[in-house]
């Protein structure tokens, strides 16, 4: 008989990875996904404990879930990844309704520990151990990563998948609830890696974003041998049938100068580097212990612009992070002006229990200041990018079509419907244009003729007319 199940994700995209695998597992139990909360026999969130807010968001699901539970005591409702790892016990004593908490590194325990419930088996929990709980080997076991399954319909589109590189962290930024949600910093063995991503070109994709916290600080050590992350993309890229690699998130004291020669020498590579420098300001970034400085991050910036001058980079930003001064949050509004990120992702700071950013220092720049700090970042950031994307008007790019846009309008013309479709360009610009079902999956030059902050606007060049052509009378 076929059970419903019904998952919402938060949070980044190792969680959206995750929730992929946990539908590819309870498929083969016989459920099928529904998009009713009501309606399913097992709910499940898979939760992200970064920021305060995102913990909150769960909490208030879970309690709209109470009365459901209440009328169908056989609904099973299960609290995986990230928020089940920290607050554990804690979600059973909230909402004594939950039946399931289940960390990130047990999540390939998620059917068995369903059927068990089913069963009558009462409340279950599978969680990793603590960063201090054990020796090293011990702990890192506790955090098992179950890859190989996969769910084709839970990715973001048919033709781009995530593969896992590097699972954990061990950089312990004071303000980062990662490292102990998550575990040790550990590679996985490039065969794992390269089996999955030939397997995924099979299937189709044509896009792979490898995935780790700090993925090029991947190394894989075998014997005598050690394959460092610029080897494995290289091999990555010799896979047919991938035509687009992506990685995220950069660490950057690993940005070596062979992973920057890899990008530039691999067609396949996408000129595209996502590295945060979270703060402008040194004296912050000690407090946050990021481990650099702004200017081992200018060096670094440097040698990216030697390596790829036309790469596009972004970066993610933390204000209001304890202590920050008005003139330490100026240092950031003036490194976002230095190096002209191609976007930035900006995060107020929230205090996470455990971290040593909330044992050492009081979270003390209140909301009003970290909201307006956040507004005024975002407009300095928005213009920056608006201005870079003003660059590519009357110009053509390639872009891999995702699919329909948010704002999808249908309209009938005389040769077909006409979509409005989206899809990125190799530096991970977002493009917005006319065309049909057919061209979804499809790599297109796009001609650019307008463009905002966060996207460009274009037409499909249907004939493209080569120089040596104009030069014919063409
Ligand atoms: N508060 C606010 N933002 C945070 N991030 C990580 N921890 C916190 C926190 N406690 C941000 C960082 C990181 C991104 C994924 O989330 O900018 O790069
Ligand atoms: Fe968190 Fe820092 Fe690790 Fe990134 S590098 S996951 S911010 S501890």
């Amino acid at each position: 008989m076929t059970k419903k199940l019904y998952i919402e994700t938060v949070g980044c995209q190792m969680n959206v990875l995750d929730s992929e695998l946990v539908v590819a597992s309870l498929r083969k139990e016989g459920y099928e996904l529904t998009d009713s909360p009501q309606a399913a026999d097992t709910v499940l969130f898979n939760t992200c404990s970064v920021r305060q807010h995102a913990e909150d968001k769960i909490y208030s699901a879970l309690g709209r879930l109470k009365n459901a539970k209440q009328e169908n005591p056989d609904k099973i409702i299960g609290v995986l990844g990230c928020m089940a790892q920290k607050d554990q016990k804690l979600i059973f004593q909230r909402a004594p309704y939950v039946d399931l908490i289940v960390g990130p590194g047990q999540l390939h325990q998620v059917p068995q520990l369903i059927s068990e419930i089913a069963d009558g088996a009462g409340q279950q929990m599978e969680v990793s151990l603590g960063r201090k709980d054990g020796g090293r080997a011990e702990i890192e076991r506790s955090h098992e990563s179950f890859d190989p399954l996969r769910d084709p319909t839970m990715r973001p589109t048919p033709y781009q998948a995530y593969v896992r590189i590097v699972i954990g962290c061990d950089k312990f930024c004071t303000y980062c609830i990662v490292p102990s949600v998550r575990g040790p910093e550990q590679s996985r063995p490039p065969a794992q890696i390269l089996a999955e991503a030939r397997q995924l070109a099979s299937e189709g994709c044509k896009e792979i974003t490898l995935l780790g916290q700090t993925v090029n600080s991947y190394k894989f050590k075998e014997g005598e041998r050690t394959t460092r992350f610029s080897d494995l993309l290289n091999a990555v890229h010799e896979i047919p049938g991938i035509e687009r690699i992506k990685f995220v998130t950069n660490y950057p004291k690993d940005m070596t100068d062979d992973v920057l020669e890899t990008v530039r020498d691999l067609p396949k590579l996408a000129k595209y580097l996502h590295v945060p420098l979270q703060s402008g300001s040194d004296a912050v970034l000690d407090r946050m212990k990021r481990g650099y400085t702004t200017d081992d991050y200018r060096e670094m910036h440097d040698r990216i612009r030697e390596w790829l001058p036309r790469a596009a980079v972004s970066s993610d930003f933390i204000v209001g992070f304890c202590g920050e001064t008005e003139d330490e949050f100026q240092a950031t509004m003036d490194s976002v002006r230095e190096y002209r990120f191609k976007n930035s992702f900006i995060f107020k700071y929230s205090e996470r229990p455990g971290t040593k950013g909330a044992e050492r220092y009081p979270d003390d720049i209140t909301e009003e200041v970290k909201r307006e700090r956040n507004n005024r970042l975002l407009d300095l950031q928005n213009e920056i990018s608006e201005a870079d994307n003003q660059d590519f008007l009357g110009r053509e790019v390639e872009v891999l079509v995702e699919g329909p846009s948010k704002t999808a309008t249908r309209k009938d013309e005389a040769d077909g419907p006409v979509l409005q479709l989206t899809g990125r360009t190799m530096c991970d610009r977002i493009v917005v244009f006319e065309g049909n079902q057919r061209q979804i999956g499809e790599t297109l030059p796009i001609a650019i003729y307008d463009a905002n902050a966060h996207t460009l606007f274009g037409n499909v060049v249907t004939q493209h007319v080569g120089p040596e052509l104009f030069t014919l009378g063409v």
